[in-house]
């Protein structure tokens, strides 16, 4: 007989979340994730199924009538939307601007699809000419884009110009808004994405584990006149479609407390008003910004492409970004996030995502930072 290991109950440290996600989860979603369960089939589970694609629609700023949050994190969201729109043939446009259109190209490969690319460098968004002569050259089927890139601070503009283009060659378009839902402008409707997915630990602030995505009826019908049964199970639209749709069939167990989560992240969005919250997110950002340049340091991308939601700050010369991040958290309980990628050893990441995007938060980094920078011999 296995003996029992010796563990204590569970005491999670506190930290003031700072960093590209989670952010913090705002009290009243702690407070409705401690509420009892009911089942997933309850009637009144399902009047809270129906009241969450309410909100998902207003926060998304779209009619669609697919609109659902997928049981897993973002990558979740992610996969369904690339495991379902792309079937094996299909050419996939993907860009190489930062570390998530990695992700897609690896999700539209497993999904049987063949993977193009349109270039930018990390730290800048795409340029729509480019997009159109990726498109000239390729003709693909789908195109996905990242319209906040969390690995490197930058807003992708221009997103109902890459939409036309798209739509000018008959492809589907797929947008990442991860970082952006609920905290930068986004109109999915306004701006013809087809597809776009989001996580909840982003500038919701609820906890990962239910995740948004919206498809509009023109990239539903693709889904459901597809030759080849979706290679997941779990994330096949049509199957999950008896559960979020008219039927209200069992697929699988949803995860019932994210679904409360979200529901009451979604409703504080709706209570706040999402315009209101966009202004919110870019004046404590700028509050953020405007901090950080007092003190001598450098914004990565261009004002222009500026992400209110996740800085990227330039490591200055002589400091050494690991040790700096290990002090943040050992001596002040925070946490920002160093660079990815083409982006490692370069920046900083410093979040300002819903409930975290508040003033005392940002004051809290501001000063926390200039410590720990002097303690590296750093002078603005
Ligand atoms: C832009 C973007 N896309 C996708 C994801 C994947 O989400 P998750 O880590 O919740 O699976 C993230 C997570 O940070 C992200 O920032």
């Amino acid at each position: 007989m296995q003996q029992p290991p010796d563990t204590d109950p569970l005491n999670p440290p506190q930290r003031t979340l700072m960093g590209p996600g989670p952010s913090e989860v705002h009290p009243r979603v702690l407070r409705i994730m401690s509420a009892p369960l009911i089942g997933h089939l309850d009637p009144a589970f399902i009047e809270i199924m129906d009241e969450v694609q309410e909100l998902l629609r207003y926060t998304f700023q779209t009619d669609n009538r697919w609109t659902i949050p997928v049981s897993g994190t973002g990558s979740a969201s992610m996969e369904t939307a690339f495991g379902n729109l792309v079937e094996p043939g299909d050419t996939v446009l993907v860009p190489t601007n930062g570390y998530f259109g990695g992700r897609m190209e690896s999700m539209a490969e497993r999904a049987g699809g063949d993977v193009v690319h349109v270039d930018a460098p990390w730290g800048e968004p795409l340029d729509p000419d480019d997009v159109a002569a990726a498109f000239d050259e390729h003709d693909p089927d789908v195109f996905g884009f990242v319209h906040a890139e969390t690995s490197t601070g930058v807003l992708q503009p221009q997103v109902s110009e890459l939409t036309s283009i798209a739509h000018e060659h008959d492809a589907y378009v797929i947008a990442d808004c991860v970082t952006s839902l609920g905290g930068v402008e986004l109109r999915v409707d306004e701006w013809d994405v087809d597809v776009a997915y989001s996580g909840g630990q982003k500038c919701l602030s609820c906890p990962p584990g239910a995740s948004p995505l919206t498809l509009n009826d023109r990239a539903m019908e693709k889904v459901l006149g597809r030759d080849t049964d979706v290679r997941s199970w779990y994330l096949d639209l049509s199957l999950l479609e008896g559960y979020w749709g008219e039927e209200r069939s069992y697929h699988h167990t949803a995860p019932i407390t994210n679904v409360y989560a979200l529901r009451e992240a979604l409703q504080l969005v709706a209570e706040e008003g999402l315009e209101a919250r966009w202004e919110r997110h870019r004046e404590m950002a700028t509050e953020l910004k405007e901090g950080l340049e007092e003190m001598g340091l450098e914004m990565n991308p261009d004002d222009e492409f500026w992400l209110p939601s996740l800085n990227a700050v330039r490591v200055p010369d002589g400091v050494d970004d690991g040790k700096l991040l290990a002090e943040l958290q050992e001596e002040h309980a925070l946490e920002i996030a160093s660079g990815l990628g083409d982006l490692e050893g370069e920046i900083l990441r410093i979040g300002c995502m819903g409930y975290s995007a508040r003033t005392p938060n940002i004051q809290f980094v501001l000063s926390a930072l200039e410590e720990a920078l002097a303690n590296q011999g750093y002078e603005a």
